[in-house]
């Protein structure tokens, strides 16, 4: 309560520009310096926690550019690797050492900020180096940080304001959502998620028929999968007390996870190559952190008139489309246009860029052929999509 009121009293006296200090005037690596400005420093907030945080500002008009924020998931995962690897200005090429610029960079038409969250993550740290939390006060935190950022940039205070994540960011972004919109100094116009954990439920259940319909499985395992874990046309792959299902569904999670296979992009190579220790090694890496309602936090969104995004690359395996779609689908809300292709120019010619179906204030998008970090495999149909999305036109 005390850091807000601070906050307003900052705020009030707030015509300063961006921090000075916190301008990035040289980066290594490049082959030339930007034309963009660029800031990287800390979010101080709470006494203990510093969160460190990236903004690019756009290539276009930044004073009328809308202000998004990008939050990868994990839970633990560095949003930098949104930055230097999926849709940032720069990414980092194979030697490790170089930049080279991206020419479907997100911040071609928006202000983007790259927050590092929650503390312990990246560079953010904190002080008494306690770095036990939970999803509702990781929420707090990013929110905190949106505070800090709009008293250190009051120049953007009006920008349309959107949130993005991606991964556990299914999380991240609907508990954020929550607290911007009781928010009213804050300009939200919506959220997108892609590839995000919405319900576990739901993501382990579709990862079996994925499985298996993408070749995976085999008829033997699928016969005893059907067997074992199913009753009247109903299949329980998730929590199922039956022991020969749960042995089954073990042997999907050894495919899927642990047989060397890229879990994040089905047709992608194994980065490194399969190690014969791919078996101890094979490890999901999203945790349950807290109790959350996501199904909720999506209602009251959409009954505010946001624009929600739902996306998904449709060959990832750690959150597959169809757990997504099936999500999207249990909210029950009103067809606005039936299912159909989506397009984008590749250069050549109009490619699909995959099937979209909207629904009032809220579409579920797949991007055709990609996997679970959208903007890396499909960095074309992944900025036409994020334009879409930013313009509030049709996909
Ligand atoms: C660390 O923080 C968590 C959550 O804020 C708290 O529950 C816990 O008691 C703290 N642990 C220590 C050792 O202070
Ligand atoms: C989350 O952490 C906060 C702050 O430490 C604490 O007040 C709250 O009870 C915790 N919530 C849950 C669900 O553990
Ligand atoms: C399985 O999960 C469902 C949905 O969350 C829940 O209603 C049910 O009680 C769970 N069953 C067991 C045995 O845990």
């Amino acid at each position: 309560m005390r850091l807000l009121v601070v906050c307003l009293l900052f705020g009030a006296m707030g015509v300063f520009g961006a921090p000075e200090a916190d301008e990035i005037k040289y980066l290594p690596g490049l082959p030339k310096q930007p034309s963009f400005k660029q800031y990287s420093g800390y979010f101080h907030v709470t006494e203990n926690e510093h969160l460190h945080y990236w903004f690019v500002e756009s290539q276009k008009d930044p004073a009328n550019s809308p202000v998004v924020l990008w939050l990868n998931g994990g839970p633990g995962c560095s949003s930098l690797d949104g930055l230097l690897t999926e849709h940032g200005p720069f990414l980092i090429q194979n030697d490790g050492n170089s930049l080279n610029y991206n020419p479907y960079s997100w911040n071609m038409i928006a202000n983007m900020l790259y927050l590092e969250s929650p503390a312990g993550v990246g560079f953010s740290y904190s002080d008494n180096k306690n770095y036990t939390t939970n999803d509702t006060e990781v929420s707090m935190n990013n929110y905190l940080a949106l505070k800090e950022f709009f008293r250190l940039f009051p120049e953007y205070r009006t920008n349309e304001f959107y949130l993005t994540g991606e991964s556990y960011g299914g999380i991240y972004i609907p508990t954020l959502a929550e607290r911007v919109m009781e928010d009213s100094s804050i300009n939200l116009q919506g959220i997108a998620v892609g590839n995000g954990m919405s319900s576990y439920e739901l993501n382990d259940n579709s990862l079996v028929y994925f499985a298996y319909y993408h070749g995976l499985l085999g008829t033997s395992l699928w016969t005893d999968l059907q067997t074992n874990c199913c009753k009247d046309g109903k299949c329980n792959f998730y929590n199922s007390t039956d022991r020969t299902c749960s042995y089954n569904v073990g042997q999907v999670a050894n495919i899927v996870y642990r047989s060397g296979l890229n879990m994040y992009n089905l047709y992608a190579p194994c980065p490194g190559g399969v190690s014969t220790m791919s078996e101890e090694n094979g490890q999901l890496v999203i945790y349950d952190l807290g109790n959350n309602f996501i199904e909720h936090e999506f209602s009251v969104s959409w009954n505010q008139k946001y624009r929600i995004l739902v996306y998904n690359g449709d060959v990832d395996m750690a959150c597959n489309f169809l757990g997504d779609e099936w999500f999207v689908e249990s909210l029950q809300q009103q067809v606005q246009v039936k299912r159909r292709t989506w397009l984008f120019f590749n250069g050549k010619s109009q490619q699909v860029g995959g099937f979209v179906k909207e629904f009032s204030n809220l579409a579920f998008l797949t991007v055709k052929g990609s996997g679970h970090m959208v903007p890396t495999d499909k960095p074309i149909a992944a900025y036409t999509m994020f334009s879409r999305f930013l313009t509030k036109q049709p996909y």
